[in-house]
């Protein structure tokens, strides 16, 4: 155990003397405080954090139904299939050859990997349209082996039905493999040769069986795991851009998401193209992971929910701002606004009275999922806004009082938009506003103190997307998620009007990115946590309570041009008795802290955990995903007096450092 008087070499002259005050507990922090927000970019949904692990299931991309399939002897696509939002489905028939093998084989997502004796579940809706029950050999491959036999893992599945019927069974990999594809052969009973009948296939999917929670239709245990590792206070999604859509009519729409996932439409991923040189023309929305499922997981992680959903604007970026038909006139926003109080019914509602919730219970979550925010729009801007969004307030507050609405500031961190929106916001009542900033590192030095001077009296502060694009490629290097760590003790100390703060975006597939940077990468195994990752752990588990007054000087510690590079705050934790300051040093030399926590007379224990690295811009990989990480260490707290505790500290430099003293 290390003993903390701890003064190493300092190269500063100065000793900064903090002022911790113990006594006195400030403004309560809000335990929806350090969110996580979720929007399908990148493959964050299928392809990532959805477990499904087939491309193109019901056959709906387009203008291909068989795109990410491969389909060989005689496949057709056909139309009328059982699913009504869902209508394309494959007829396989004889090649008429017998060794003229008919079949399709499914690539997944940048292929499917598969791990060693796991097991896997597969299904598929199928039927004889002639009666004559058809054999089909379900096999996982490896189109590049060097071996013999391509197929490793096999299954066997007997159609026997005139009806559409769904079929399953569990095939267990012999191999680890992160881009396998899986093979599906007509074939007759030794499995020999083609098989002679004909089959209709719809609906074709593979999860492993080892998802989340052990959920139906489940997420990908590591990558949801993540995410509970965070203890999120609140959970934002499903967007973002998409919850506007490139057009109206491919915004997300939340009641495609919801009922049997055979039947949800698929959608065109606004992210498919909207970068050239990051372009994926396979980029669809299955909403396998839709609304639901949201619900779903921000209860088991612990998260408030909190819903983003379309005012009628389609994406301002690609539209503009003025009336026109990518935006709906305010005389016909009814069934827009009609989505938002049906989605409070189908989160809150009773399932005797609406049918909404009647669904949510048919689902499985008869008790309601407490839904307490929505937000309405994402990034809009101009009078268009404003104009949207009232007839969503005054509906919203006519029927649910107690649901908070969250309003937006448009896309940038402040000027004209975000000047402009703010008094419109106060205007409407919003309870809080939603603002964006991806701004480079001398932006988040610069604004340790944006907050302390907010109007108290207006609506609060979402924070809703954040991250320091670091300085040339814009990733996620250590320094970025420092300067990130310096902004948030702003936001930390000014708990009375920051009420939630969700980092952007969450999740990006290393083959099939869009955006950078993100808190948590992966391929199809593995995955890594970034070191924004780590910062926003270290926030979000230790928020504490209520915040304490640290001062320098009489003044916040922010960065500002006599603090040395310095940001802090404290919290005291009423559930362990523990007070936690929080200290970044964002300069190259160490400085001197001289830390003294008025009030504080006794100390059970302490430790710190510093974060830093010996390159400004190292970041985890997935080959080192563990290579950049916080640790901790007990240590011995001396100089207890009667009134107060006098803590030396010698801060490295670029750290963040993180005390916790439990009286
Ligand atoms: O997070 C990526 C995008 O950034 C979001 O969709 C949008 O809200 C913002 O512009």
């Amino acid at each position: 155990m290390a003993a903390l008087t701890i003064a190493a070499t300092v190269n500063a002259q100065t000793v900064h003397q903090m002022e911790v005050n113990t006594k006195k507990l400030g403004a309560a922090v809000q335990p929806t405080m350090y969110g996580i927000f979720f929007e399908d970019i990148n493959f964050a949904a299928d392809g990532g954090l959805y477990g499904e692990l087939i491309k193109n299931r019901s056959f709906e991309f387009t203008p291909d139904h068989l795109m990410g399939w491969d389909a060989f002897g005689k496949v057709e696509i056909k139309n009328d299939g059982p699913f009504d939002k869902n209508p394309h489905y494959v007829h396989l028939t004889s090649a008429g050859h017998r060794d003229m093998w008919t079949g399709l084989q499914n690539e997944g997502y940048f292929g499917i990997g598969l791990e060693k004796d796991a097991e896997y579940k597969f299904s598929v809706w199928a039927r004889v349209p002639d009666g004559n029950p058809q054999n089909l050999w379900i096999q996982f491959v490896d189109q590049h082996t060097m071996g013999e036999h391509q197929e490793f893992s096999t299954a066997d599945l007997r159609i026997d039905s005139k009806d559409w019927k769904k079929y399953t069974c569990t095939i267990k990999s012999s191999r680890t493999i992160d881009k396998a594809n899986v093979r599906i052969l007509m074939v007759d009973d030794e499995k020999h040769r083609s098989g002679t009948g004909s089959v209709d296939l719809e609906h074709i999917s593979l999860f492993p069986v080892d998802v989340f929670n052990g959920d139906e239709n489940g997420m990908r245990k590591d990558l949801a795991q993540a995410l509970a590792d965070l203890h999120p206070g609140v959970f934002r999604f499903p967007g973002g851009c998409i919850v506007e859509g490139t057009t109206l009519e491919t915004r997300y729409q939340w009641k495609n998401s919801v009922g049997p996932v055979e039947n949800r439409p698929t959608n065109k991923n606004r992210w498919e193209n909207t970068f050239t040189y990051r372009y994926y023309a396979d980029y669809f929305q299955s909403y396998g992971l839709g609304f639901y499922e949201y619900f779903r997981l921000s209860e088991e992680i612990g998260a408030e929910p909190l819903p983003v959903l379309s005012v009628g604007l389609s994406c301002e970026f690609q539209n503009g701002s003025q009336r026109s038909d990518a935006h709906v006139p305010v005389d016909q926003l009814q069934p827009y606004i009609d989505d938002v109080l049906d989605l409070i019914e189908f989160a809150n509602g009773d399932p005797a009275k609406n049918v909404w919730a009647k669904l949510r219970a048919d689902m499985g979550h008869p008790a309601p999922f407490n839904l307490k925010f929505v937000a309405i729009g994402n990034e809009q801007w101009d009078a268009i806004y404003p104009e949207n969004l009232k007839p969503f307030v005054e509906q919203v507050r006519a029927k649910y009082p107690d649901i908070k609405i969250i309003g937006t500031s448009g896309p940038d961190s402040e000027g004209k938009q975000f000047d402009y929106l703010w008094p419109e916001m106060k205007k409407l009542g919003a309870d809080l506003v939603d603002e964006h900033f991806y701004r480079p590192e001398t932006w988040f030095l610069s604004q340790g103190n944006r907050y302390d001077n907010y109007d108290r009296k207006g609506p609060h502060v979402f924070a809703g997307e954040y991250a320091c694009h670091g300085r040339g490629k814009k990733w996620n290097h250590f320094n970025a998620a420092l300067l990130e760590a310096a902004f948030m003790t702003g936001m930390e100390r000014n708990a009375d009007i920051v009420d939630m703060a969700t980092y952007a975006p969450l999740f990006a597939h290393v083959d099939g990115w869009q955006w950078r940077p993100d808190m948590i990468w992966y391929d199809n195994l593995r995955s890594f946590r970034s070191c924004s990752y780590y910062v926003q752990q270290m926030f979000s588990r230790n928020k504490g309570s209520n915040v304490l007054s640290l001062t320098m000087n009489g003044k916040p510690v922010a960065g500002n041009s006599d603090q040395d590079g310095l940001f802090a705050s404290a919290v005291f934790e009423k559930e362990d008795n523990s007070i936690i300051v929080k200290i970044v040093n964002t300069g190259d030399q160490a400085q001197a802290v001289n830390l003294n926590f008025d009030g504080l007379n006794s100390v059970s224990s302490a430790e710190v955990t510093t974060f830093n690295s010996p390159e400004l811009t190292a970041e985890n990989t997935l080959d080192e995903p563990e290579k950049i990480t916080p640790k901790t260490e007990k240590v011995e707290i001396k100089g207890v007096g009667k009134k107060s505790t006098a803590l030396a500290y010698s801060i490295p430099a670029r750290t963040f450092a993180m005390l916790k003293i439990k009286k």
